[in-house]
């Protein structure tokens, strides 16, 4: 049987960091994975661009039932210390906004930096490869795979979560966790996109394509950030980051116009021109088609001299009070990432090794660790990844 130091069963972004770095250290590393090609979600991350990390990435940025665990992994592996991995194979990138790091080019870049660094320092990558049996022994891990099997020392689980199955996304990680007795935290699908009820898509879908600058909330949790109408219902950065906070028969609330009073707005309009209608004032702050839907919606005829504080008020809210309950979430099909997975209770925040099971590790999305949207996910695979690698 093939023996190895260092099995990794995920070649994505914390398998492959992880594989480096013990190849780094000296150890025999084999990563396997059941797609035809590496990376591919780092290849369709930020549009093909990759948000590959955040300036500010820090621990108020991530989600998990024990908030703290991912304290030690981002210290020891910085955004710092990847950009100047990304700077070092002259990668040009870009501060997009809110410190997220963009390719300038192609997320393929950050593929190949990745599996350059692994050939470079020796660790084998065996694609098209399925786990079909996992064995713990004396020495390790036995591993029965579609072609052949292996021995390893320490075996790094990097599979990933159940986002976009399409893609290969698989339960494998907490399968395998459960099987070593490992506890796992809810998962759902996060940074997600909202579906609405049928009533409200109906009225809401001519406003397909229209993007607005918002302040979406749910409970205490809000972010400043644009906002799409979609045919299906809602999306855009401010959507996919609440919906990480959102649980079934929650509402949310949508300010369309953050920081504008819109209230004293539109009193001090009437105040001048009495004779405009709501509709042309309300453009000057929206977009047109949203401006006409609120106006229709609302049963609103006549000009603003015809209109009441009340009335102008209840516009205000409307545009920015707005609340609504979503049907639901698009799920994993779109799903960026997965909320929940292998509980960090039984992990060490420091190696990511199981602390029932020496020798087993996870990395990356399969743990309960998920990032907000901007970069941060990514940073939580090569941080937690790099921190395997120097312990496997
Ligand atoms: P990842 O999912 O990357 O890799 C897991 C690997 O394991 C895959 O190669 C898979 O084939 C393999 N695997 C799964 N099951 C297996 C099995 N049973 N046997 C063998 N192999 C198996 N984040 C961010 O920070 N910036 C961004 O720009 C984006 N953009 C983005 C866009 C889209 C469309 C999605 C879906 C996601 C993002 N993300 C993101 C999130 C980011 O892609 C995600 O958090 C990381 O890829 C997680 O890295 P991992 O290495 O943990 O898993």
């Amino acid at each position: 049987m093939e023996q190895v130091d260092v099995a990794v069963i995920g070649a994505g972004a914390a398998g492959m960091m992880c594989a480096i770095e013990a190849a780094k250290r000296g150890r025999s590393v084999v990563v396997l994975d059941h797609a035809s090609a590496p990376g591919e979600k780092i290849r369709i991350s930020g549009g093909g661009r990759c948000n590959f990390t955040n300036l500010n990435a820090a621990p108020r940025n991530y989600i998990s039932q024990n908030p703290s665990f991912c304290i030690s992994a981002l210290r020891r592996y910085t955004q710092h210390d990847f950009v100047a991995l990304v700077e070092r194979y002259g990668i040009a990138y870009h501060e997009k906004t809110l410190g997220q790091l963009f390719c300038d080019g192609s997320s393929r870049q950050v593929v190949d930096l990745l599996v350059n660094e692994m050939k470079l320092y020796g660790a084998a990558l065996r694609l098209n490869t399925v786990v079909e049996e996992t064995v713990r022994d004396a020495e390790g891990f036995r591993l029965r795979l579609s072609q052949g099997s292996l021995h390893c020392r320490s075996l790094v689980v990097a599979s990933g979560g159940k986002s976009i199955p399409k893609m290969g996304a698989t339960g494998f990680g907490y399968d395998l966790a459960r099987q070593f007795g490992i506890g796992i935290t809810e998962t759902r699908p996060a940074l997600v996109p909202f579906t609405l009820e049928l009533h409200l898509l109906e009225r809401l879908k001519p406003l397909a394509g229209v993007s607005v600058d918002s302040i979406a909330a749910c409970g205490k949790m809000q972010f400043s950030e644009a906002m799409l109408f979609t045919h299906r219902g809602l999306s855009g950065p401010a959507i996919l980051q609440i919906s990480s906070y959102w649980r079934e028969e929650e509402e949310i609330s949508i300010a369309m116009l953050p920081g504008v009073d819109l209230f004293e707005e539109l009193r001090r309009a009437r105040a001048q021109n009495g004779r405009q209608a709501l509709q042309t004032v309300l453009a000057n702050f929206l977009p047109k088609r949203l401006a006409q839907l609120i106006v229709e919606t609302e049963k609103i005829a006549g000009n603003l001299a015809d209109l009441s504080d009340k009335v102008l008020r209840n516009i205000a809210d409307a545009v920015n009070r707005w609340r609504f309950k979503p049907a639901g979430s698009e799920g994993y099909r779109t799903a960026e990432v997965t909320l929940g997975g292998v509980d960090t209770k039984d992990l060490d925040s420091r190696t990511m090794e199981a602390k029932s099971v020496p020798g087993l590790y996870f990395i990356g999305e399969v743990v309960d660790v998920t990032g907000w949207l901007g970069g941060y996910n990514f940073q939580w695979a090569w941080s937690s990844g790099w921190c395997a690698g120097q312990a496997v």
